[in-house]
């Protein structure tokens, strides 16, 4: 579905809003509304279970939001924490420099898969691979993306900002907005928030928002580890919001100045980290698998450019409605947070492995995902528009969010057939009453049935419960499942069986 009809649904179902709407919005912060919350609840509580209580050797911790400010000095975010900034003087608009550069390789990438496209309609059995290969003109415009992507890796990577601000030149890229060529130099920009303790003046006092949740994990790991009597390997998950604060922050929930992490460290003996960054690769490819969405809207994409911190890295990517962009991390970060907190704290971080009768500062094998770009990646994956009969046999549209039932912000919706039928409400009422015990549910007696059918299709709620006269005589209610639309006659006993075992977060392992 297109974008903006994606945005326009989250704000009429109540999924997302901008935050502080009526003094016309701040950028790139979001508010989560009813429905909103209670899907993004159950991302995480999905994630949480597949990382905690599927795992014996991995426990939870929620850290607080601030911490002490040497923490982020050791971590490297004081001081690498940085994106590359550029102002073009006519527009006044301020953009990040190796995004202008990724625009423009993106541009490129966008005229190869036209002449793809085009050539696939020309030939019957079209070999696309073979095609790229061979045809001239897009082997070097591919040689040119290569030439560029590594000469940006490189320039990120050496912090070289007179560079980047070579290759704006070099590119002839021009503001957007403005259209000119009239660029400042480049400079870096910290990404950190910062407040200031009350009781404290100056420099001394300063505090950061966390730009991630990680950090919070890696100071706490022996005391997780002492209290919980864990041995390598053993892993921390946490979820919690983080703040950066973002220079090209668009793109709806995709990239926000506050947003939410779920991130996992696990804590291994050095030299093995290859062979958990691959099982981590697997296990979490696994987790997104499961719900469902298409494997194709998937790919791994290894990272040239390193973070300070690692020594190997790749991102799930995932097909958003602007094309293919990363969802999750995971990084392999050696020793590197660990140490540097010995080094700064003067406490000891190590490990005694009883296999070894050795001490030493475990390596760290992270995965980290956002809980917005989840929630954005299922919304814009599932929500379809979709010809169906109606009830007089025509087609007809209906906007449907096909999303795992155990996700669901709504279970499921109970429907009197007449709102001004008292028999036939206060026997809706009591079956709601039965049913808000064991799951999230709607009461819903407004309009026609088929018009409360389409406002949970709407918002994806797996089933709708029907009471009608029948009803009254025989306890038996008709059950309408959301993607089929199918509907059988089952008895108000058999109802929390039947929802229970599609919207239970077990279906998701089985
Ligand atoms: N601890 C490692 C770390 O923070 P990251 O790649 O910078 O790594 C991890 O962030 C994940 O957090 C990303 O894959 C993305 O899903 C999410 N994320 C990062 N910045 C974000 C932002 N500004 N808005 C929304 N989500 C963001």
């Amino acid at each position: 579905m297109d974008f903006k009809k994606i945005v326009a649904h989250c704000k009429e179902y109540g999924f997302i809003f901008q935050s502080s709407e009526i003094y016309d919005g701040l950028s790139a912060t979001y508010d989560y509304g009813p429905n909103g919350v209670e899907l993004k609840n159950n991302i995480k509580k999905y994630w949480w279970m597949a990382m905690v209580q599927m795992h014996e050797n991995i426990v939870g911790l929620d850290a607080a939001i601030f911490m002490h400010p040497k923490t982020w000095k050791a971590s490297g975010h004081v001081d690498a924490f940085n994106d590359p900034l550029v102002d073009n003087k006519d527009s006044k608009k301020r953009y990040r420099a190796d995004v202008l550069v990724e625009d423009y390789m993106a541009k490129i990438e966008a005229k190869i898969k036209k002449d793809v496209d085009k050539a696939r309609k020309r030939f019957d059995d079209f070999d696309e691979e073979m095609f790229k290969k061979t045809n001239g003109r897009i082997v070097a415009r591919q040689e040119e993306i290569d030439k560029i992507s590594n000469r940006l890796a490189t320039a990120m990577t050496d912090g070289n900002m007179e560079e980047m601000y070579q290759m704006i030149m070099d590119l002839g890229i021009a503001c957007p907005v403005s259209g000119s060529k009239n660029w400042t130099e480049v400079r870096q920009f910290n990404l950190m928030f910062s407040t200031q303790l009350g009781n404290i003046a100056g420099s001394e006092g300063k505090l950061y928002l966390r730009p991630e949740t990680a950090q919070g994990i890696f100071v706490n790991y022996l005391n997780v580890q002492k209290s919980t009597r864990q041995k390598l390997p053993f892993g921390i998950a946490q979820i919690g919001k983080a703040f950066r604060n973002e220079i090209v922050a668009r793109q709806f929930i995709f990239r926000m100045r506050e947003f939410e992490q779920m991130e996992m460290q696990y804590f291994i003996k050095p030299g093995t980290q290859k062979k958990w960054f691959d099982y981590w690769k697997d296990a979490r490819m696994t987790w997104h698998k499961n719900l469902g969405i298409p494997a194709d809207k998937y790919r791994f994409h290894d990272h040239a450019n390193l973070a300070h911190y690692a020594d190997a890295a790749t991102d799930i990517e995932f097909d958003f409605p602007f094309g293919m962009k990363e969802l999750e991390g995971i990084h392999s970060r050696t020793d590197f947070d660990l140490k540097a907190h010995e080094e700064l704290s003067g406490k000891k971080l190590q490990y005694f492995d009883p296999e070894t009768n050795e001490n030493y500062v475990p390596y760290v094998l992270e995965t980290s995902i956002g809980a917005d770009r989840m929630f954005l990646a299922v919304m814009s994956s599932t929500l379809q528009e979709e010809t169906v009969p109606d009830a007089k046999g025509n087609d007809s549209t209906r906007i449907v969010m096909k999303l795992h039932p155990a996700i669901a912000p709504v279970k499921v919706a109970i429907l009197p057939l007449l709102k001004n039928r008292e028999e036939l409400t206060s026997k809706a009422r009591a079956v709601f009453d039965k049913l808000k015990l064991s799951f999230n549910c709607q009461y819903d007696e407004k309009d026609a049935v088929g018009r409360r059918y389409r406002r949970q299709d709407a918002i994806g709620t797996p089933f709708c419960v029907t009471i009608d006269f029948d009803t009254l005589e025989d306890d038996t209610v008709t059950i309408r499942e959301r993607d089929s639309m199918e509907q059988t006659r089952v008895k108000i006993d058999e109802i929390a069986g039947i929802v229970g075992e599609k919207v239970a977060m077990k279906s998701l392992f089985e």
